[in-house]
């Protein structure tokens, strides 16, 4: 199959998975669920959250959220350190083809080769993102990255609406 027929595959089950769910938190573990099992690529599927209540004085960390693979070491990440800072700091995806050669990458795992990040925003404002590690180099093409912002973008409006 096709790359592009299996992310429109995956988009039509997570409108499945988005009606079933019953919680911002249970959709988020489901959505994470769906693209480990059903992307053959994507090897450790996870979200990072922005602190809603940094201590006094603080900046908000990244907080590790919902996954699937391996444990990282990497449970709280500042806004200026990794790939994971640069996504959330600048509201912007970020795809890295070769991990070893972006400085900013922090390593989670040695195998992996390839990562994208993508921003969830909530009424404009970065409030996490969703990041996906491979172990095959340049894993994240064009309709990989569209799928993966579809995601964001259906997390951002579930928090939005359980904000409201
Ligand atoms: N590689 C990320 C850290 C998180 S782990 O990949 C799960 C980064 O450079 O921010």
């Amino acid at each position: 199959m096709s790359t592009a027929s299996k992310t429109t595959e995956v988009k039509q089950e997570l409108q499945q998975v988005a009606q079933a769910a019953s919680s911002a938190d249970h959709f988020m573990s489901e959505i994470v669920r769906l693209l480990h099992d059903r992307m053959l690529k994507y090897n450790w599927v996870g979200f990072y959250m922005l602190e809603q209540s940094p201590p006094a004085g603080q900046q908000p960390v990244l907080v590790l959220g919902k996954f699937e693979g391996a444990m990282t070491p990497h449970t709280r990440i500042p806004l200026n350190q990794g790939i994971c800072g640069a996504a959330a700091s600048t509201g912007k995806t970020v795809v890295v083809d070769d991990v070893s050669k972006d400085a900013r990458y922090l390593a989670c795992s040695l195998e992996t080769k390839s990562e994208i990040v993508v921003p969830v925003f909530v009424k404009g404002k970065v409030v996490g993102e969703l990041d996906i590690d491979s172990h095959f180099p340049a894993a994240f093409s064009a309709e990989d990255r569209d799928l993966v912002e579809y995601c964001a973008m259906l997390v951002g409006q579930r928090l939005e609406n359980s904000r409201k």
